[in-house]
């Protein structure tokens, strides 16, 4: 709407060429002005709230181009309709129906899929890699690893190329990064390792499997605070009392001014993932309170990147 604003502005300000200069404001008119109206009829309780419907906005083209092209000139002097007008009003209702419904349909994990590493790499270069392979030494050489969420795949490809005696249990609720990823893992030659679960974790039960270890890097930053409890609880109850726990993720560091960098880093991070992906998050939770409850003990801590970023190795206090 506001970019429809300020096109509209500058067509009245007169910052286009005169040849299309009335012709360029109509087009931006529907865009600019109908989310205020339709935001008016949500506060007055005529329509449910969400972006222009299809039928509203043909709704409104044809109203305005009635009230504007045919009934303004007849009432009022000096007006004149003109078929122009409404072609205008229609590219202009075409253009908006095409951005408001990219707007209806949230991206999800699986849209991001195919680009998920090439973000990584243009956004972060090495960097979270580093922090999701601190600490793998630290995992089981034999056994069964669970993996929440493991995304692309870039840390699981390296464990099991580095561990031939480990078998994994990849759990992740975006059939479009599994699907990669089990191409990877074939292409690798170690599929036959792991098994690949398509399941909201908070949701999932792990059966009677006991894990030797579990890995969620990137991933309980997902949650929020009753869901990341659902996340440790159901965790710990899967897994060898003895099991550690990698966590490689984003964390606010103490130092003030780090602090504020941090912030505007999640700030940033969430606009995007909360609002448009649709994670259930709307800010980081320290997991370290609840793991604490649950009998889990920090066993070491790695920081990166000024404390933007931690990598852990939790376990149980009996252990
Ligand atoms: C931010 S990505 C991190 C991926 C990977 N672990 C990494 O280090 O890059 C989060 C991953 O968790 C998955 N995910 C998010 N919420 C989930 C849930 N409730 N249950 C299972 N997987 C989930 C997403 O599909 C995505 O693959």
């Amino acid at each position: 709407m506001w970019v429809a604003c300020l096109a509209y502005a500058l067509g009245r300000a007169g910052w286009v060429p005169s040849a299309w200069h009335g012709h360029f404001t109509d087009v931006w008119l529907l865009p600019a002005a109908l989310p205020p109206v339709l935001w008016l009829h949500e506060r007055l309780g005529w329509r449910r709230p969400g972006p222009p419907r299809t039928r509203e906005v043909l709704a409104h083209l044809a109203g305005w181009s009635l009230l504007f092209e045919v009934i303004g000139p007849r009432f009022v002097s000096g007006v004149v309709g003109d078929p122009w007008d409404v072609a205008a009003y229609a590219l202009g209702a075409l253009v908006g129906l095409a951005w408001w419904r990219l707007l209806a349909a949230p991206i999800t994990f699986d849209h991001l899929a195919p680009l998920y590493l090439w973000l990584e790499y243009v956004l972060a270069g090495n960097l979270l890699q580093r922090c999701r392979l601190h600490h793998i030494t630290t995992l089981p050489t034999t056994g069964h690893v669970l993996v929440l969420g493991p995304g692309r795949g870039r840390f699981v490809l390296r464990l099991l190329r580095e561990r031939p005696g480990l078998r994994v249990t990849l759990v992740d609720s975006s059939a479009g990064m599994l699907d990669r990823l089990r191409r990877d893992l074939q292409r690798a030659g170690v599929i036959d390792r792991a098994r690949l679960v398509h399941a909201d974790v908070t949701e999932w039960r792990p059966g009677r499997d006991t894990y030797d270890a579990v890995v969620s890097h990137f991933f309980l930053d997902c949650f929020d605070p009753p869901r990341l409890e659902r996340v440790v609880h159901m965790v710990t109850g899967a897994l060898r009392p003895d099991a550690p726990w990698l966590i490689a993720d984003f964390t606010l560091p103490q130092p003030a001014w780090q602090r504020w960098r941090a912030r505007a880093v999640h700030g940033l991070m969430y606009a995007f993932f909360h609002r448009i992906v649709g994670i259930p998050a709307r800010r980081l939770t320290d997991p370290s309170p609840l793991l604490e409850q649950s009998g889990w003990r920090l066993q070491r801590r790695g920081a990166f990147n000024l404390g933007l970023l931690q990598s852990d190795v939790w376990q149980r206090e009996a252990a």
